[in-house]
């Protein structure tokens, strides 16, 4: 069999597997870099505000984005739960994404809105407080602790050069922003927004 020329000729089969990989990254991937699709922002997105900004950090920091995840599938099962299925253009301003694939608990995507600010606060201060079965741990020092408003500007400036539109004067306001805030109020802030620029039905 030719087959097995290849088989018993790692050099061979290495040349022809860089080949195969190359052909299926031309055919998949590289389009994707010219779709605007997958490249522009859906209507109505705006940067976050500098306190949802810190407390998207916050939840990078306490580790949340490795129990939840951020991408709805486009499958019934996930759709009826969580709302409509994650689309590129709602993420175009992450950076770095945070889909994730690992869930312990659920999406959070479309959490923006689902629950009132004092519902969160009552979560995460103790989860068990509103959802008995839960094992999601408690995050109690986020109630004392001040956000540090010191590096915001620098953050949002990097975020500017990665094209997210930031204006001068946002940046210049930003630190006043978030001067004197708790880390709570940050990341609540963060949450509820999650998801909701796209219209969608629960
Ligand atoms: C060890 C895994 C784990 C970590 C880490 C974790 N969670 Fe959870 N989370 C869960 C589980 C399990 C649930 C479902 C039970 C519940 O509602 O408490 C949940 C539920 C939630 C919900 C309610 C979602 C819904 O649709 O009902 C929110 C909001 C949430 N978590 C936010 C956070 C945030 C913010 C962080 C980081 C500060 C975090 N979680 C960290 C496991 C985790």
């Amino acid at each position: 069999m030719k087959h097995d020329v290849i088989e018993k000729n790692i050099g061979l089969m290495a040349v022809l597997i860089v080949v195969v990989i190359s052909g299926g990254f031309l055919a998949e991937v590289v389009p994707l870099f010219f779709s605007k699709d997958v490249n522009e922002p859906i209507a109505g997105l705006e940067p976050l505000t500098p306190l949802e900004f810190e407390g998207r950090d916050i939840y990078i920091r306490e580790g949340c984005h490795v129990c939840h995840t951020q991408m709805i599938r486009p499958f019934r099962a996930e759709t009826e739960r969580y709302g409509h299925y994650s689309v590129a253009g709602e993420s175009v301003y992450d950076h770095p994404f945070l889909w994730g694939s690992k869930r312990t608990g659920p999406d959070l995507a479309r959490v923006g809105e689902r629950y009132s600010d004092a519902w969160q606060r009552m979560h995460l201060y103790n989860p068990r407080s509103v959802v008995p079965e839960s094992i999601m741990p408690a995050y109690p020092w986020l109630f004392d602790a001040v956000v540090d408003h010191t590096a915001i500007e620098t953050k949002l400036r990097a975020f500017q050069t990665l094209g997210v539109p930031y204006t001068d004067e946002q940046i210049a306001g930003a630190a006043d922003e978030v001067e004197g805030k708790y880390e709570i109020e940050a990341l609540v802030a963060y949450l509820q927004q999650l998801g909701t620029v796209l219209p969608t039905k629960r």
